[in-house]
């Protein structure tokens, strides 16, 4: 077992990850992040992609004469590398070249390739991009030692045959040799795939050896757990070649992996989950090219302990043995018979099925496995029974635990073999596999119905996204139009005031937001919240765009009246929160809609609502918000009922005679996350499932803005996406919205003056004509508004400062190290996206006027 105290992480990164100087850029910065984090990092990699094929393909290509010109690629390859990293390629490779051309020009002379010069050969190509690798790490500022895994990793065997040199293996187990000698040592890099022997020759750990590599090393330092970085997010349920649908998994134990990676998952080696296992060392592959997404993780549990299927593979190129006879029957030792016939000739069994006088197995493709040895098998085995070899049949398995348990499931995906054979059907005996053989045409359209019908919809903490949505064309952010302000620079400049503070508002862009909303595909009525700015003149503007008017208060009631005295009642919604009886019986004689946000009126005046429509507030646990003071659900808020006390209204309906025909909620402001309304909206459906008077879902207000100019931009495109998914799911509802900020915030900026310069400490401190009693968002809720020197807009920055108003508080900051050119006084500051909850929450605090208001 690993000790948790291991400061060792092993990270290895294949071929195409090593294979480009900028990629190593992301391997060091994968590995400082670990460093910082206080762990060690021992990083194994494979040689260049393609590289491996080259070297393996140049003995044939030598003894055709042709060895110069391959050579001259190999080197090419790594001089193209160096050459896009900016290292010395020719010093840093130099030993290796010449190693290079005299293996080449060896095996020219003697005309044969052995495999230990093969081994050799073929160990340059990890040797060669180690030295890149460690110049680059090198350049990026990490200190690597380069370790020779040759020294390190110990054949398991000698021998002089091809598998001693080509396909070795590594004693596994902890080594406190190593540990001992890496002790000083923060980051180390070492080669894949390469060990000696006993001669201090090299030898090969076999395709994949660089994922047994990595293994390997974590069970050697007692690893904390070791990461394969490769160029796909992790093991997915099927091979995403043949099905887009297949899913990420999140999580799976030792045994699935090797079960899914020996059925035909390329990700991982079959081979590397063993040392690794054995140790209780978690394995999690990633991907190189999407660090953000988390892969798999694989441990000694599986990631969800219910029966499910987690994967379905093909494998292509089986064969099967099928043998029959009468003389089987019965017979005692006719298997073990038949099996030595088996071993004799050198041929590995897969599965086996057997009856009373067929037993079929089959056989992994194996290029090794030639015509001739075939032959000889078929001709041993017709000693006992009728022999016939099928070619070209696939293997389709199902993994997953307590897979039995849905076998009557495969019944649909199965009807097509009714005129066709299947071949062989065999269950593990671990109950993690079921495999069907069947012919190789048919494997892989019947393995992609198996997953799509089986595990495409999985649900589960398992089941991650699919391929689809992982490769999908990221849709192009939302850009960021140059704000309004700028082009209307002189404009401001002019009206800017000599003292104290003036908001400015753009008619324009509130107009363009209200239709934004207003022409919103998924929402059937959009209301403005007031509150977020009142100022007449934008009233006027979204009212012509259709949206309506959401009013919290009877003085937000009357300020609309005010200024639009036709508008009919039908576009005010009133929601008040714990308002007077009085407020409710204004209301209701106005004939607006109504909102209550708690039981009381119910309970205590029931004899305002019989009869009358209302909506009702519902406070489900779901808190959001850009800061704690506007999260309005959850259990701190004072808004809405909570969902537990759904039975109560109820009954309070039932007592009064009202008639409830929507559910509201507002769960906070500045919310980005672009699903949240539709998740809202679905909750709000579960609660009208008991109400069947509720025809409308308002799911509240709340859109955020970008706070700094850098931050993302909510896309309301995709809003509304969300929302026609609600739809669809809830068709019968109208589907309401109330967003405030989303109209007005980005269309005001707030105008002062520059007063006072003063360095303090080690802080300057800019000082304006206005402050928090302006705006007092900065001290509410440490809200950041941009801010420029409008007089100095696009000269260069000269430092930082503090931009503070007048007011007789420590709070009343603006604006904490801000990037402001040489600023004087008597310069303009503008303070931007303050249309929304700017003046109108302002104070005459110190008896200073707030900054005034100007529609432009
Ligand atoms: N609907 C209801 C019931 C609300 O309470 C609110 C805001 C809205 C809609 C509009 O939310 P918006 O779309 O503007 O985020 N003073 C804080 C914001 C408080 C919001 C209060 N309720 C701020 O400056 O961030």
């Amino acid at each position: 077992m690993t000790t948790l105290t291991s400061p060792w992480i092993v990270m290895k990164f294949g071929g195409t990850s090593v294979a480009q100087p900028k990629t190593w850029g992301l391997i060091a910065e994968l590995a400082r992040k670990r460093i910082e984090d206080k762990r060690k990092v021992l990083i194994v990699h494979s040689a260049l992609s393609g590289v491996s094929n080259l070297l393996e393909a140049l003995p044939e290509q030598a003894l055709k004469g042709h060895g110069e010109a391959s050579v001259k690629a190999i080197k090419l390859r790594h001089l193209d590398f160096a050459r896009d990293a900016k290292l010395e390629g020719q010093a840093l490779l130099a030993e290796h070249f010449s190693r290079l051309d005299q293996l080449a020009a060896g095996i020219a002379l003697i005309g044969e390739a052995s495999a230990r010069v093969r081994a050799e050969l073929m160990a340059l190509g990890e040797l060669m991009a180690s030295a890149l690798g460690l110049a680059c790490l090198k350049a990026h500022g990490l200190k690597p030692y380069g370790l020779d895994s040759r020294s390190v990793m110990k054949a398991a065997f000698e021998g002089e045959d091809a598998r001693a040199y080509l396909d070795n293996a590594v004693e596994d187990g902890p080594d406190s040799y190593l540990q001992t000698r890496l002790d000083d040592y923060q980051l180390v890099l070492a080669q894949g795939f390469i060990a000696s022997n006993a001669h201090d020759e090299t030898v090969l750990l076999g395709r994949g050896g660089s994922d047994t590599s990595a293994s390997y090393y974590a069970a050697k330092l007692e690893a904390q757990s070791v990461e394969i970085w490769t160029d796909v997010p992790g093991l997915f349920s099927a091979d995403p070649r043949l099905t887009s649908g297949a899913r990420l998994l999140s999580a799976l134990s030792y045994e699935e992996a090797q079960e899914i990676a020996t059925m035909g998952g390329k990700v991982l080696h079959p081979r590397s989950i063993g040392p690794a296992r054995r140790a209780g060392i978690p394995m999690v592959v990633r991907d190189t090219f999407r660090p953000e997404l988390p892969g798999t993780t694989i441990t000694e549990k599986p990631g969800d302990d219910a029966p499910a299927l987690k994967a379905v593979s093909v494998k292509t190129g089986v064969r099967l043995v099928v043998m029959e006879g009468s003389s089987m029957w019965r017979q005692a030792g006719f298997l073990a018979e038949i099996f030595a016939c088996f071993k004799h000739c050198g041929v590995s069994v897969d599965l086996v099925s057997t009856s009373e006088t067929n037993v079929t197995v089959s056989l992994d493709p194996d290029p090794g496995l030639d015509e001739a040895r075939l032959q000889r098998l078929k001709t041993a085995l017709e000693a006992y029974c009728r022999v016939q070899i099928v070619e070209n049949t696939a293997a389709v398995s199902l993994v997953g635990y307590g897979v039995r348990r849905i076998l009557h499931k495969l019944a649909p995906a199965l009807e097509v073999f009714q005129d066709k054979p299947i071949r062989l059907v065999s269950q593990a005996a671990n109950d993690l596999n079921f495999t069907v053989v069947v012919d190789e045409d048919e494997g892989r359209a019947l393995a992609v119905r198996l997953h799509d019908g089986l595990i495409g919809d999985a649900d589960g903490p398992v089941f991650g996204p699919s391929w689809a949505e992982i490769t999908a064309p990221v849709k192009a952010k939302p850009q960021r139009p140059d704000p309004w302000w700028r082009a209307k620079r002189e404009q401001l400049l002019q009206n800017a005031p000599r003292e104290g503070g003036l908001y400015v508002y753009d008619r324009e862009t509130v107009h363009a937001r209200a239709r934004a909303i207003a022409g919103l595909k998924s929402v059937d009525r959009a209301w403005f919240a007031m509150k977020a700015n009142p100022h007449p003149e934008l009233l006027k503007t979204v009212e012509t765009t259709g949206v309506g008017f959401e009013c919290v208060s009877l003085g937000e009631v009357n300020r609309v009246r005010e200024v639009l005295p036709d508008l009919p009642m039908d576009r005010i919604l009133f929601t008040p929160n714990f308002a007077a009886r009085s407020e409710y019986e204004a209301a209701l004689a106005l004939g607006t809609h109504l909102t209550l946000d708690s039981l009381h009126p119910l309970h205590h005046w029931p004899e305002l609502f019989n009869d009358k429509n209302v909506i009702v507030r519902l406070n489900p646990d779901r808190p959001r918000g850009h800061h704690q003071h506007v999260k309005t659900a959850g259990p701190k808020a004072k808004f809405g009922i909570p969902l537990d006390q759904l039975d109560d209204l109820k009954a309070a309906v039932a007592s009064s005679g009202v008639n409830v025909i929507g559910f509201h909620c507002h769960a906070g402001s500045g919310v980005t996350e672009p699903d949240h309304w539709k998740e809202l909206g679905a909750i709000l459906a579960k609660a009208a499932e008991h109400f069947p008077d509720i025809r409308i879902l308002n799911v509240g207000g709340g859109l955020g803005i970008p706070e700094s100019a850098d931050a993302p931009i909510l896309d309301l495109e995709l809003v509304d996406q969300n929302l026609a998914d609600l739809r669809k799911a809830v068709p019968d509802y109208q589907i309401w919205m109330e967003p405030g900020r989303y109209l007005v915030a980005e269309a005001g900026v707030l105008l002062t003056p520059v007063t006072q310069i003063k360095m303090s400490f080690s802080t300057r401190f800019i000082g304006t004509g206005t402050g928090m009693n302006s705006l007092i968002r900065p001290a509410l809720y440490g809200a950041r508004h941009e801010i420029y020197n409008l007089s100095k807009l696009d000269e260069a920055p000269s430092g930082l400062a503090s931009i503070v108003g007048p007011i007789c508080e420590s709070a009343d900051l603006l604006g904490a190290d801000r990037l402001l050119p040489e600023t004087e006084e008597g310069d303009i500051l503008i303070i931007t996206e303050t249309g929304a909850y700017g003046r109108v929450m302002s104070s005459h605090y110190n008896l200073r006027e707030p900054a005034g208001e100007l529609v432009i």
